[in-house]
């Protein structure tokens, strides 16, 4: 039943599913209005990434990030599809001066939302790239796989990517990781969320089988995207990074497990 609707659902052209999200946001915004504290916390409409308390979830990631890297408050980071701020809120209460953050995304208004709520935060920066991808941004007039960052090299102890991969093409994502290893400082660390796959496995959610990766959706190609691990470690090694850690999600397991940190697999790659 789940797998028909979402079959629908992405059948569904882009602005009539933006219009069903933004109606499912409706009663939660509405509360969203009438709340006293708002503790970075953006409404409902802005947020384009799945269920689950926004704060508790960043602060699960923040707390991995602080166990699996050597980071301290004087780190540079750079947050790649940083949607309206999940992950860099808990960053706040950690980075002090001469440490940075900074964050970019393809769309504008989760982008304006957190320019507008870190002003008093001035070493938090947020940019818009109006970059296309096919689930989020269709009409966008940049391309992915040419998109060149706009940031001086050697500048990132710390490059987060969460659930960004996971919509993205085979080109696209090596466009993006010919590049990340550039931004790193020596030792610099890239952690990322991917869907995983083994050579040779198979997943029901990922029924379109391309080889290096895996799609959910012939319609809709970036809906959700898997790797071959051993793709992966290809892409990592030849663009001068090592996969230190994999924390595996739940996603294959089809059921939330409590102590896993997220349902999407967890990389963590290391500048060499
Ligand atoms: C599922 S959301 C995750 C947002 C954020 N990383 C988080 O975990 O809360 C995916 C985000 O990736 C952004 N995105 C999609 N394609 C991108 C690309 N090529 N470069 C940068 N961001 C991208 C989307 O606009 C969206 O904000």
């Amino acid at each position: 039943m789940m797998r028909f609707l979402r079959k629908i659902y992405y059948f569904i052209p882009f602005e009539l599913r933006n219009l069903i999200r933004l109606i499912f946001a409706i009663p939660n915004d509405i509360k969203y209005i009438f709340a006293r504290k708002k503790n970075l916390v953006p409404p409902k409409r802005l947020r384009n990434i799945g269920k689950g308390d926004f704060l508790e979830i960043g602060n699960k990631f923040f707390n991995h990030i602080i166990e699996n890297t050597k980071i301290n408050p004087k780190t540079k980071v750079l947050e790649i599809g940083c949607g309206c701020g999940r992950i860099s809120a808990p960053f706040t209460k950690f980075l002090e001066k001469p440490g940075r953050y900074t964050g970019f995304d393809i769309l504008p208004s989760p982008i304006k939302w957190c320019k507008k709520n870190y002003s008093e935060y001035e070493i938090f920066e947020f940019d818009y790239y109006p970059i296309k991808n096919d689930l989020y941004n269709p009409y966008g007039k940049i391309s992915a796989a040419e998109f060149k960052f706009p940031y001086p090299e050697n500048t990132f102890d710390l490059i987060i990517s969460i659930s960004v991969f996971t919509h993205m093409q085979k080109n696209e994502t090596e466009n993006y990781f010919s590049q990340i290893p550039k931004l790193l400082k020596t030792s610099g660390i890239l952690y990322a969320s991917f869907f995983i796959l083994s050579n040779k496995q198979k997943s029901d959610f990922f029924p379109y089988d391309n080889g290096d990766i895996l799609l959910h959706n012939k319609i809709v190609p970036s809906a959700n995207v898997a790797y071959r691990l051993d793709y992966i470690e290809k892409l990592a090694v030849i663009n001068g990074l090592k996969i230190s850690k994999i924390e595996e999600g739940w996603w294959k397991f089809g059921k939330k497990i409590e102590n896993f940190i997220d349902f999407q697999d967890i990389l963590i790659f290391e500048k060499q």
